[in-house]
């Protein structure tokens, strides 16, 4: 009986703490981290951005102006496009910047807090972090607390930075090496949404940095601009199509340990709470032994698909229908 129930017990998801706990404090600050940690999810992620002077910091955008009050600082460095790119100011700028819960501007250009129900905004002096710091935030609690609680980069816009003449999938690993992150056994995956930028970290810098770490492939669909092809300094946007074709996966599974695909490519919503519909990326993955990691269970209202109600129903369906190997979560 023993035996018969560890061969059909099926192994909790990973739980990946999105942007910290990013449900209850802003997003990527080392207290969001810091609470993430107390929750004990299995990994804490962090996007990862490059400054001017080559020091990554950890951004979901790679620019400044959502969460930080850079505009009112820096008010002469926008962009054409009004954006405060990170890549156009040093470390020391960033760090002097204050940060808080994500806001959207209104027409009259008022910033309207993204979560009004949380954290006050600007009532706080939260920075931005380094890269290296929250690795050290994360390596000194395994240290003193006992567990061992792995990180989850994302390396942001490796096009991008590349248009700007830096290398931010180098840096990344050069961090990572110098903290000890190295082999396929080290608590780390290593994603991005970039294909041609995860080819080249499998085919020539891991090998010639002496790594070889996971790597996740995130899926968007073409029209949301995620990845960009640059023509001269005209940008268009990478296309995800082969992703989905029956070959795909196999495709992937050359250079990744597994997808982080949006959660609506694994389940169709015409699914009901009695017939929930899995879409065959769920198959496809896992044909080519590709771990999946979908993104991001939230509890907003809105964000919950009406075939499972709630924020558990959503989980049941995932944990034990579709079987994903893992979920980004701003609620770890
Ligand atoms: O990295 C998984 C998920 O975080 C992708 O979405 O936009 O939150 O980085 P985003
Ligand atoms: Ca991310």
């Amino acid at each position: 009986l023993a035996l018969s129930i560890s061969a059909g017990a099926i192994a909790k998801p990973l739980v990946i703490a999105h942007r910290g706990a990013s449900g209850y404090l802003p997003e990527h600050t080392l207290e969001a981290k810091t609470l993430a940690y107390a929750m004990k999810p299995d990994f804490i992620e962090q996007d990862v951005v490059m400054t001017k002077d080559d020091q990554l910091v950890v951004l979901h955008d790679h620019y400044l102006d959502r969460v930080t009050d850079v505009a009112e600082r820096f008010p002469d460095r926008a962009r054409k496009d009004g954006r405060y790119y990170a890549i156009d100011f040093t470390l020391a700028e960033i760090k002097s910047l204050k940060v808080t819960e994500g806001f959207n501007v209104n027409d009259k250009g008022d910033k309207v807090a993204g979560f009004p129900q949380r954290f006050p905004m600007w009532k706080s002096q939260f920075t931005v972090p380094t890269f290296a710091e929250e690795i050290e935030l994360i390596q000194g609690l395994n240290k003193t607390l006992g567990y061992d609680i792995g990180i989850y980069p994302e390396i942001k816009a490796p096009w991008f930075h590349r248009h700007e003449g830096k290398d931010i999938s180098k840096a990344v690993l050069k961090v990572l090496k110098q903290y000890g992150y190295t082999t396929k056994n080290d608590k780390v995956y290593l994603q991005c949404f970039d294909a041609n930028e995860l080819k080249r970290i499998n085919d020539i810098l891991m090998p010639e940095m002496a790594m070889d770490l996971k790597l996740i492939q995130l899926m968007a669909y073409t029209d949301w601009n995620e990845t960009m092809v640059y023509n001269g300094d005209k940008a268009t946007p990478y296309s995800y199509d082969w992703m989905f074709k029956p070959d795909g996966m196999a495709k992937v599974a050359q250079y990744a340990e597994g997808i982080g695909p949006w959660k609506p490519m694994l389940v169709d919503d015409k699914s009901t709470k009695t017939n929930i519909i899995i879409k065959p990326l769920m198959a496809q993955a896992k044909a080519a032994g590709l771990k999946v990691h979908p993104y991001t269970f939230r509890a907003d209202e809105g964000r919950i698909p009406s075939y499972a109600e709630n924020f558990d129903g959503m989980l049941d369906v995932f944990y034990n229908q579709v079987k994903v190997d893992g979920v980004f979560t701003d609620f770890p």
